[in-house]
């Protein structure tokens, strides 16, 4: 049976970097109350003068982790970009990126929303798809700007995001493991809702926070377990817990919760805010990056966010 690995991840943060202090200088709030409350103390914006925007961010998260992995855009079947803040509806994400890296006309490109739980969807949509494709190689890209759908007149909102894009390259070979994915949704909630075409009402991104924490909190260790279970491994058979980075209190509850090694759960909300579907794979290229997650290793990712989706997957690295 075919299953797949990660063999090289990437990520690109604009350079718009915006700490709390700046934020306070925006609305009525503080250091001491995002840091406290969230584990933010900055986050960066894509910035436009530069040449920075969704496409540039997914294109330079693309090519870093086909670099890492030593892959050809022309070796890549299948790609596919998370998001809900693409530059356009069509063409989509991927397109555009197929087009900046020259992968062929054959490669399966399309977008993907589950919000913040995109990328770990995205693991899991590609595991499916690589079997029936061209060529054993996908790049799975998750990125948002955030920026651009967020009210900066609301201060229980526009503190808690931050744009950004990681990517994980995956390889389809016989004998390689099944992520072992596990997703739900709950169309029938809606306290997270962005904009989208032909859409008056929101025109900015709204949220029930405290709503989100509850779900948030349920659905994550919820989510560890159901992926351990159908993975039959232990927490202490998985190296790594790469969880998504809305709020560091989400995360710690989930590790007390679990009693999982708070040292196996390390986030890096401090620097980067909630990039939504950028924040997975982002940290899991800045764990590679720092060396803390090596060839052979298991990392156990999961995402939730709004749709209200949640997803889970237990990936190795080649
Ligand atoms: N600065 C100062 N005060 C603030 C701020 C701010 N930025 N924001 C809210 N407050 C105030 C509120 O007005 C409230 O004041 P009041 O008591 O006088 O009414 C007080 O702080 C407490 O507000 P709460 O909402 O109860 O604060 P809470 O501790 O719940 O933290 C937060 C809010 C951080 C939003 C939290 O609920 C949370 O993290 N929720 C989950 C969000 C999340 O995970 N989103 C991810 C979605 S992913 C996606 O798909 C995009």
């Amino acid at each position: 049976m075919r299953g797949v690995k990660i063999v090289g991840t990437g990520s690109a943060l604009p350079s718009r970097v915006m700490t709390n202090d700046d934020m306070a200088k925006i609305v009525d709030t503080s250091d001491e109350w995002i840091s406290t409350r969230t584990g933010i103390r900055s986050r960066c914006y894509c910035d436009t003068r530069a040449g920075e925007s969704h496409r540039s961010l997914v294109r330079d998260a693309a090519a870093r982790s086909l670099d890492a992995a030593g892959i050809a855009p022309e070796q890549v079947g299948v790609c596919l970009v998370a998001t809900f803040t693409a530059d356009t509806c069509t063409p989509s994400a991927a397109c555009l990126l197929q087009a900046d890296l020259g992968m062929p006309e054959d490669t399966l490109c399309l977008d993907l929303n589950a919000a913040c739980a995109g990328f770990v969807y995205g693991l899991h949509v590609a595991e499916c798809l690589l079997p029936g494709a061209t060529r054993p190689y996908a790049l799975v890209v998750g990125a948002d700007t955030l920026s651009r759908v967020m009210d900066f007149e609301d201060r229980t909102t526009c503190v808690l995001f931050g744009d950004g894009a990681g990517a994980a390259v995956l390889e389809c070979r016989e004998g390689y493991p099944e992520l072992h994915a596990v997703w739900g949704s709950r169309g029938d909630d809606s306290s997270l809702v962005a904009p989208g075409v032909g859409c008056d009402e929101p025109s900015y991104l709204h949220m029930d926070g405290r709503a989100v924490f509850r779900f948030a909190t349920e659905v994550m260790p919820r989510c560890t377990t159901e992926v351990l279970t159908a993975a039959q491994v232990s927490a202490d058979e998985v190296d790594r817990f790469v969880y998504h980075q809305a709020n560091k209190r989400i995360v710690d509850f989930a590790v007390k919760k679990l009693g999982l090694d708070p040292v196996k759960c390390e986030g890096n909300i401090d620097h980067t805010g909630n990039t939504s579907a950028g924040s997975v794979p982002i940290l899991l290229d800045e764990l590679v990056r720092a060396g803390k997650i090596t060839s052979g290793n298991r990392v156990l990712m999961a995402g939730f966010g709004a749709g209200l989706t949640w997803a889970g997957v237990l990936a190795e690295f080649a």
